[in-house]
């Protein structure tokens, strides 16, 4: 056994310094998140309750096993943008009869739950999220449909929500719709494409079009009971396959269709008891300086995360840049690639792609701690070949089929967060603490390297650079590139599944390794042509 051992000073300046950092960094978070937890605003909130209805995350509360967790994700998607922080939509993985699901309940507090272009990119993200980690999808629907001032963007694209149901349906991955209230137009083919149905008594009103578009298009007159509601769906259409009494009713059928969906795991569980790391996790507050450009060392952070801080690490001579290595977590085994001085070198490449090979031979899942600010520039590392072992690294991140998990601790720069498996490498889930931060490269880097190239444009065309003018393009570049790299704004744009404090980092990993565990985990031999 191999027990990290913490060098950090708990009771130093620096590490209080660290922890205020990121507690300011938490607070302002916590802001957002009591926004989200609003819905629609107290108006909507109290009216939807007036009609003696429960809000979307009661209803959650209700589904899931009585005190187990909900992780949720994405819930500041929209931020940022003109629409509801949360985009009028909740999902999450919980525990419903012993198996987790993934769960997507509409807010209907926010513009009745209908769809807008974030509420379509989230729920799509869901359906990834699904097909993947093979987890059965139960809907709790409540919505008018397509947010119509926004239709451009939204009903071509959203078509693949619907198709994205039914195709999981055809992989044998189970889908449940609990219809609680409106589901007009596309919100109908939610249950119209879902395995099982449950209506609500008087509630649930499934209709392609409702009275007066019935009567609109062809003058028929009509009432929503007559047209979609749930009595008429359980015995006429056939739509609706059991019809319950109260929404807690449909709740507690929903359950009772899980418990019989016989659902096994097809993954391996964990191999060991989950033992708890030797330090206390709440001393992660404490590692990340809020400048990212004093480095900290990764294996402050593996010994509070892995079980009994027990880490063994693989070329630890060489490479150093990059701390690679085998652990738990929660009993699962796991590999971590964790970046330790910023910078990759070819070194650090070389040895990730090994390690990726590795972990792939032995199907074992893989964790990539982010800290970096990307691959080396200058004359001696390209005529090194950094852009060949940068690409052979990239190539076994993308080619690699053993599940990824992505937490950015710090710095998540360039094609440094290509190979340390950013979004686009589709990692199964990636989080992002509050110190973290995201783009192209560094705000002031980039500023200046803009500076750079039009000063030498300018001198070019024989012209004289403005001195005040170029300071006041650099400031103005460099507080833009600032506000858009941190997690609040990435996350409100998708580019991760949440924002989460240090503290839970083991715990969600370990929900997320548990899920992932639905899916079989396979690794392969298969990558494309190393250019070595
Ligand atoms: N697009 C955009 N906004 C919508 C909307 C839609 N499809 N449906 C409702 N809204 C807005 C309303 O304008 C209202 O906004 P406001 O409070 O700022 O004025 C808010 O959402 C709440 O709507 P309201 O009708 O008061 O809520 P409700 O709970 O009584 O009813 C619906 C909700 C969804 C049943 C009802 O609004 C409805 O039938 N909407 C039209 C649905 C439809 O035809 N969709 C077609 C999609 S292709």
């Amino acid at each position: 056994m191999t027990v990290l051992r913490s060098k950090i000073d708990t009771s130093s300046e620096e590490f209080s310094a660290n922890v205020e950092a990121m507690n300011a960094k938490l607070a302002e978070l916590d802001l957002e998140f009591r926004k989200v937890l609003d819905g629609g605003g107290e108006k909507y909130v109290q009216r939807h309750r007036d009609r003696g209805k429960l809000t979307a995350r009661e209803r959650i509360e209700l589904l899931i096993d009585e005190d187990s967790p909900f992780l949720e994700l994405c819930p500041l998607a929209a931020y940022g943008s003109q629409f509801t922080v949360g985009a009028s939509v909740v999902v999450g993985i919980g525990v419903v009869e012993g198996t987790e699901c993934l769960i997507v309940a509409n807010d209907p507090t926010v513009k009745g739950g209908t769809s807008n272009p974030w509420t379509l990119r989230k729920t799509l993200r869901t359906n990834d999220i699904a097909r993947q980690n093979r987890l059965p999808v139960i809907s709790l629907v409540e919505s008018g449909g397509a947010d119509l001032p926004t239709q451009k963007e939204v009903f071509v694209p959203g078509g693949r929500m619907f198709r994205d149901l039914t195709q999981l349906s055809a992989e044998g991955i189970p889908t449940v719709a609990l219809v609680f209230g409106n589901s007009t137009a596309g919100g109908a083919y939610i249950p119209g494409m879902s395995d099982h149905v449950v209506m609500i008594s008087d509630r649930s009103k499934v209709f392609l079009g409702g009275p007066p578009l019935v009567k609109m298009a062809t003058g028929e007159e009509s009432d929503d009971e007559e047209l979609g509601g749930a009595a008429m769906h359980a015995r006429i259409s056939g739509l609706g396959d059991y019809l319950a009494a109260d929404e807690q009713d449909a709740v507690r059928i929903g359950r009772r269709i899980v418990a019989r969906l016989n659902w096994r795991k097809q993954g391996p569980g964990p191999v060991a008891e989950s033992v708890e790391p030797r330090y206390s996790p709440d001393e992660l507050l404490g590692i990340v300086p809020p400048d990212l450009k004093v480095p900290f060392d990764p294996r402050e952070v593996i010994a509070r995360v892995v079980d009994d801080s027990d880490f063994d690490e693989f070329k630890p001579e060489y490479g150093a840049s990059l701390c690679t290595g085998w652990a738990r977590i929660h009993g699962y085994p796991v590999g971590i690639l964790a970046n330790a001085q910023g910078v990759l070198f070819s070194q650090e490449a070389q040895k990730a792609t090994q390690f990726i090979q590795l972990a792939n031979r032995s199907d074992t899942p893989l964790i990539f701690l982010h800290n970096t600010t990307g691959y080396m520039v200058g004359k001696e590392y390209e005529q090194g070949g950094i852009i060949k072992h940068g690409s052979m690294m990239i190539n076994a991140v993308s080619n690699s089929t053993v599940p990824h998990i992505s937490i950015l601790m710090g710095a998540s720069y360039g094609a440094g967060h290509y190979g340390m498996c950013g979004r686009a490498y589709d990692p199964r889930f990636l989080f992002a603490w509050p110190s973290a931060k995201s783009a192209v490269m560094g705000a002031q880097q980039l500023a200046g390297v803009i500076s750079i190239v039009s000063r030498a444009a300018t001198e070019a065309r024989g012209g004289t650079v403005d001195e005040e003018a170029d300071a006041g393009m650099r400031a103005m570049i460099e507080a833009q590139i600032e506000a858009e790299s941190v997690p609040m704004f990435l996350s409100g744009m998708l580019y991760d599944d949440g924002v989460i404090d240090p503290r839970d980092t083991r715990t969600v990993l370990g929900q997320a390794l548990s899920a992932i565990a639905s899916a079989p985990v396979e690794g392969t031999a298969n990558f494309g042509v190393f250019r070595m």
